[in-house]
């Protein structure tokens, strides 16, 4: 049994102006027609025998309901947070819920704002993971780096091919440590996806971190259900400590497994991420919407209105209703300092 559980609750804030607070990058066509949310579903309901689940921020949850209805997703369940407590507890969450009839199905862990590029790949690559999720693995799916990336998680697996053992799992190592890792060429990047048994989540959570299991427990036990939507219970989930799975269980314990993926997979973290994983013309130019170009290279351009753009290289212009961003390309990770400035100013 294959459950997908799509984690939905992030802010994407290097993505700004474009990915707000009130309307994250999940629930934006951000590459083609269809929303990051709705390509995810779309990416792994051939492979789903059980309805998915959804984790998300309460504010969203009439964004995330719709947008799912108009693909023909039908949720088993919408599961709401009051707060955000980050991927530990909201997996928790999944896994209660998923095994809440005496069941015990194997989750996908998909965030919902990942591209990739080749689903067909993405899926044969879950469906050769399975069978060792189904005999209590917890999986992960390695990519293999192009550079020193300070933001992901690095795993080493025993040599071979296909299913591998981890040997050794570093979420987000300081730069001197990832580049000594991409060198030795032994190492991949965690794609942030997971496969492996509601109860050997579970399980693997008490045993490192009975505290935030007893706490999401009792947030999910006292959840309010209203239809397919189910709010945990605010006053408990206040409670959780806030962590990744990556650090709360990843790095810890003994049973991991990795698959490599290759399937041009980008977590679309910034701009230039997007610009990576965009359709480029032969000077490197990536535009979408309405732009005029003129002896320009490596640009970026995204917007409603007519955008033109004279002699430049490397340069990123994004244009919503209220705001403007134009930045150089190798800076696009300082977005966030913008959207701290303005939460300061508010
Ligand atoms: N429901 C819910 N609640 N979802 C959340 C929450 C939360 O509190 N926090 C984050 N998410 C969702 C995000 O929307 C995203 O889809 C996913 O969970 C991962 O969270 P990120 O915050 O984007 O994690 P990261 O990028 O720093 O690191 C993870 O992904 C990397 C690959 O993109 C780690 O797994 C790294 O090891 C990995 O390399
Ligand atoms: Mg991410």
């Amino acid at each position: 049994d294959l459950l997908p559980v799509l984690l939905s609750g992030g802010s994407g804030t290097r993505l700004w102006p474009l990915s707000r607070e009130s309307y994250p990058k999940q629930f934006l066509p951000l590459h083609g027609e269809l929303t990051m949310l709705q390509e995810t579903w779309r990416r792994v309901a051939p492979l789903a025998t059980r309805a998915p689940l959804v984790v998300a921020n309460e504010a969203h949850r009439f964004v995330a309901a719709e947008q799912l209805h108009q693909v023909g997703a039908v949720p088993q369940a919408i599961l709401l947070e009051p707060a955000g407590r980050n991927t530990a507890p909201a997996i928790a969450v999944a896994a209660l819920e998923a095994g809440a009839g005496g069941e015990d199905p194997v989750l996908l862990v998909l965030p919902s704002d990942h591209v990739v590029r080749d689903p067909e790949a993405f899926r044969r690559a879950v469906l050769e993971a399975l069978p060792a999720a189904e005999a209590g693995r917890l999986v992960t799916f390695g990519i293999v780096p192009t550079g020193p990336e300070t933001g992901y998680g690095y795993i080493r697996a025993t040599a071979g091919e296909g299913v591998r053992a981890v040997e050794q799992f570093v979420e987000k190592p300081d730069l001197a440590t990832a580049e000594g890792y991409v060198a030795s060429g032994a190492y991949y990047w965690n794609s942030g996806m997971f496969l492996f048994r509601a109860s050997r989540y579970l399980a693997e959570l008490e045993r490192f971190n009975p505290q935030m299991l007893a706490a999401v427990r009792k947030a999910w036990a006292g959840a309010r259900r209203d239809a397919d939507f189910v709010r945990l219970d605010a006053a408990a989930f206040a409670e959780v400590p806030s962590d990744s799975i990556d650090y709360a269980v990843m790095e810890k314990t003994d049973h991991a497994s990795l698959v490599p993926l290759d399937a041009g997979w980008s977590d679309v973290g910034s701009w230039t991420a997007l610009r990576e994983v965009s359709e480029r013309d032969a000077d490197g130019n990536a535009h979408h919407g309405d732009v005029i170009a003129i002896d320009c290279r490596n640009t970026f351009a995204y917007g409603e209105r007519l955008i033109a753009l004279v002699g430049l290289d490397d340069v990123v212009v994004v244009e919503t209703a209220d705001a403007v961003l134009v930045g150089r390309g190798d800076r696009m990770q300082e977005v966030k300092e913008v959207v701290a400035r303005i939460r300061a100013e508010d």
